[in-house]
């Protein structure tokens, strides 16, 4: 009797972490015609999630919110990033900041909602903190030698760009705006500060940041996991993406030219009257590095907010955003109540396959696997993450 043996080729998941970093470093410099992904364990490891933390988030600008989020003095919400429990808070002045909002006294969270406040009272003592986090006054410290001064909320580096609040949580970073100068003018038309959120939904996601990052950005999987959807009327082959740059890359995806440009729009209020014949009839996808993601339509903006919580537990919230003149129209509420299903739809097809994904890669078997050309964002991501990590 035959015996059929096959070869094993194995990765390690207990992989150590400078073991691994050179397994990913070694990539670098693959043209697109022989690309592969990142070794299956840069999904899975906790050490290299840990240095992800440190090396690619920490130091670089993580999109929190957008400022319609927060239009009056005094709005504020609150967001968890890597252990930090943050407050972003338009402030009287009418700037926007992001602060810890752990009390300076004794760590209690001054809040851990939304709303819209005069100011920050602490549930624990009540020391009080204006809305550019300065402490106004601490009841019976008056026993002690005690300057108020010294006791305000830590602040966050804040930037708005295009409308988005980004924060970098090492207050060290290059200026964001002049390293995304490209993605500001191409969308300037669109008029990203002025659109108003329609709604959102959250999930839980048991997978990678990195694999909702590639997913969002590649339309290969449109044939699969979307084939009863998108693929209909925007062919994965159809899609490509475009050269990117250090900071930031976009894809385009057009409909197939049988399609009614009105089946491609929502039917509101257009987000810019200057739309070229593509802009009509294609949807826009952009990632600037590393996680704010962007899916930009003639009368809407699908924007992605995600939270990596571990290496295979990633909190992601989907936002859409509309002109401020959609709110106005008779048909608004049948429209959103539609789209905002079909959202939940395709999110729960694409959270179907990022799911498996992850678990595949958390298999002693799974190696680094072939990328088509239309997976392209994949590969930059990667290079991305391997100049970041690199020693
Ligand atoms: S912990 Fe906030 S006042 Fe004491
Ligand atoms: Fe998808």
């Amino acid at each position: 009797m035959d015996t059929l043996t096959g070869t094993m080729p194995r990765q390690d998941n207990d992989i150590n972490l400078d073991d691994l970093v050179n397994v990913v470093a070694q990539g670098a410099g693959q043209d697109l015609a022989h690309a592969e992904t990142l070794p299956p364990a840069a999904y899975t490891s906790q050490a290299f999630f840990d240095l992800e933390v440190e090396k690619v988030f920490k130091p670089g600008w993580v999109c929190v919110g957008h400022v319609s989020q927060i239009p009056n003095v005094g709005d504020y919400f609150s967001i968890d990033l890597f252990n930090e429990m943050l407050l972003v808070v338009r402030g009287k002045d009418d700037a926007v900041r992001v602060m810890s909002r752990i009390c300076t006294h004794r760590w209690a969270p001054l809040t851990n909602g939304c709303g819209n406040a005069k100011l920050f009272s602490c549930p624990f003592h009540k020391w009080g903190f204006d809305l550019s986090g300065n402490l106004l006054g601490a009841p019976l410290m008056d026993q002690v030698e005690f300057e108020t001064s010294k006791h305000n909320l830590p602040r966050f580096a804040t930037e708005v760009v295009d409308g988005f609040i980004f924060t970098n949580l090492s207050n060290d970073a290059e200026p964001l705006a002049p390293q995304i100068k490209e993605f500001s003018e191409q969308l300037k038309k669109f008029a990203l500060g002025d659109l108003v959120m329609a709604g959102g939904i959250e999930y839980e996601c048991q997978f990678n940041w990195k694999i909702m990052a590639e997913t969002f950005m590649e339309c290969y999987h449109h044939i699969g996991a979307h084939e009863k959807t998108f693929e209909i009327q925007f062919p994965a082959r159809l899609s490509y993406i475009e050269e990117g740059s250090s900071a930031w890359t976009y894809g385009v995806v057009p409909a197939k030219s049988t399609v009614p440009t009105e089946e491609i729009q929502l039917g509101l209020h257009p987000l810019t009257d200057d739309l070229s014949e593509l802009e009509s009839r294609s949807f826009f996808l952009y990632l600037v590095y590393p996680q704010h993601l962007l899916a930009v339509w003639a009368d809407r903006v699908y924007w992605f907010r995600s939270q990596p919580v571990g290496p295979d537990k990633t909190l992601l919230q989907t936002y859409l955003l509309v002109h401020p003149e959609a709110k106005n129209q008779p048909d608004y509420d049948a429209i959103l109540k539609q789209e905002m299903g079909f959202m939940d739809m395709f999110n729960k097809e694409d959270i179907t396959v990022n799911t498996m994904q992850q678990r595949g890669a958390e298999t002693p078997s799974a190696l680094p696997g072939r990328l088509s050309h239309l997976e392209k964002a994949i590969w930059q991501l990667a290079d991305y993450i391997r100049e970041k990590t690199a020693k």
